[in-house]
């Protein structure tokens, strides 16, 4: 082992990130879909706090044909890493990175006149045709064109010398949702989009619509590409139709992540006694603690005080107290031997005695009243990231 990784696994806390996981996810995703969906992996957020540049690389040699990030900045810092594989810029653009953006190959998704009077220039000044992706907005009132501006929209795009119009997108606010009747609407904006664009002689190759939800459960989305982010790192949606969860066929997915961290002190705690910050937790017998060297300033959110739980010593423990900036308190009395150095899993599934327990992103989400994109992007620059 490197002397760096084993140094890392020595320390305080580092998360452990399954590329082996990552590309069997890709594969259960493409299985599912078929060959005739093109899959954009979307790995902005840093690959949702699993590490951009390791994930997109991973994915690649997997056969990633496509990747979606954020901005120019997140598809220029892949470049940078010698990524290949064509790069969806999700978020739009700013202007002055035009240059950039066809100097690099990236792809912008584009809805706005000047969107395309600044690429336009950008590309003629180096002689080259860009590809780009016009985003519909079909009812989210979020990022896209609206209805009325799409006849303009075309007949610049069907002027233009210098943009090819490759694809074209929108985005569902409630995929999850079965019975959504907004997600139901905004397939009938989008189709009705997609004739405009028709009348107009335009038939762009790529048209997408499916994040991980619809990908999932709305076959009906998918036309010819998809932009699955959480399911690549191995979480499903939880669907719901007439407000009760609703089961979907499954696709195989497992969690890249695990967070672990290791028992930096342990003491004994005699009934009565408040532990951490304000006391927010009071012994109610002689107690035996664990404190773990990890806190909100890593990712661990401080909503999780006194409700989430670890791993440690092949049992369920209990946080107790205030989560502080770099401390955590969990209650070990009910298991033997915890000693300083042992390791604690705050997110992942348990081996040898612990086999069978598990604390995901989804539990934390839950006891946050967030969701587990929050938490895994959450995790901080502090927390080393080691590849397996
Ligand atoms: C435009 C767009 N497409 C796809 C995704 C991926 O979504 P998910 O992680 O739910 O698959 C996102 C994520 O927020 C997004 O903003």
């Amino acid at each position: 082992m490197p002397e760096s990784r084993s140094l890392i696994l020595d320390g305080r806390t580092w998360a452990e990130v399954s590329l082996t996981a990552l590309a069997a996810n890709f594969h259960s995703v493409q299985k599912h879909v078929g060959p005739g969906v093109t899959i954009c992996a979307v790995v902005k957020a840093d690959g949702y706090g699993h590490g951009a540049v390791e994930c997109a690389r991973a994915l690649e040699s997997e056969g990633a044909q496509w990747l979606g990030v954020t901005d120019a900045a997140e598809g220029h810092a892949l470049r940078g890493a010698g990524v290949k594989a064509r790069i969806l810029l999700m978020t739009g653009i700013w202007k002055g990175e035009e240059d950039t953006i066809v100097a690099q190959n990236l792809t912008p998704t584009i809805w706005e006149p000047w969107h395309i009077e600044s690429l336009e220039r950008a590309a003629r000044k180096r002689q080259s045709v860009l590809p780009v992706h016009l985003k519909l907005d079909t009812g989210m009132n979020r990022l896209g064109a609206p209805r009325e501006a799409l006849p303009h929209l075309c007949e610049m795009l069907s002027a233009s010398r210098h943009l090819h119009l490759e694809g074209v997108s929108t985005h569902f606010a409630s995929a999850e949702v079965l019975d959504a009747e907004d997600a139901r609407r905004q397939m009938k904006r989008f189709e009705e989009g997609l004739a405009v664009l028709q009348n107009h002689g335009l038939n762009p190759p790529l048209v997408h619509m499916g994040n991980s939800a619809a990908m999932s459960a709305r076959p009906d989305t998918w036309k010819t590409m998809v932009r699955p982010g959480i399911a690549l790192y191995g979480y499903s949606l939880e669907f719901t139709r007439g407000g009760e969860t609703a089961a979907v066929a499954a696709l195989h997915l497992r969690p890249v992540l695990s967070w672990k961290t290791r028992v930096l002190t342990v003491k004994e705690v005699a009934a009565g006694q408040a532990v951490g910050y304000m006391g927010t937790f009071v012994t109610k017998t002689q107690s035996r603690i664990a404190v773990l060297p990890v806190g909100y300033a890593d990712g661990y959110p401080r909503l999780l005080s006194n409700r989430a739980r670890v791993i440690v010593g092949g049992e369920y423990a209990p946080v107790v107290g205030r989560v502080s900036m770099d401390l955590t308190i969990v209650d070990v009395s009910h298991i033997g031997g915890v000693a300083v150095g042992d390791e604690v899993i705050l997110i992942g599934q348990g081996t040898g005695k612990a086999s069978g327990k598990t604390v995901d992103a989804v539990e934390l989400a839950r006891l946050c009243e967030s969701v587990p994109y929050e938490i895994l992007c959450g995790l901080s620059q502090r927390v080393p990231r080691v590849y397996l």
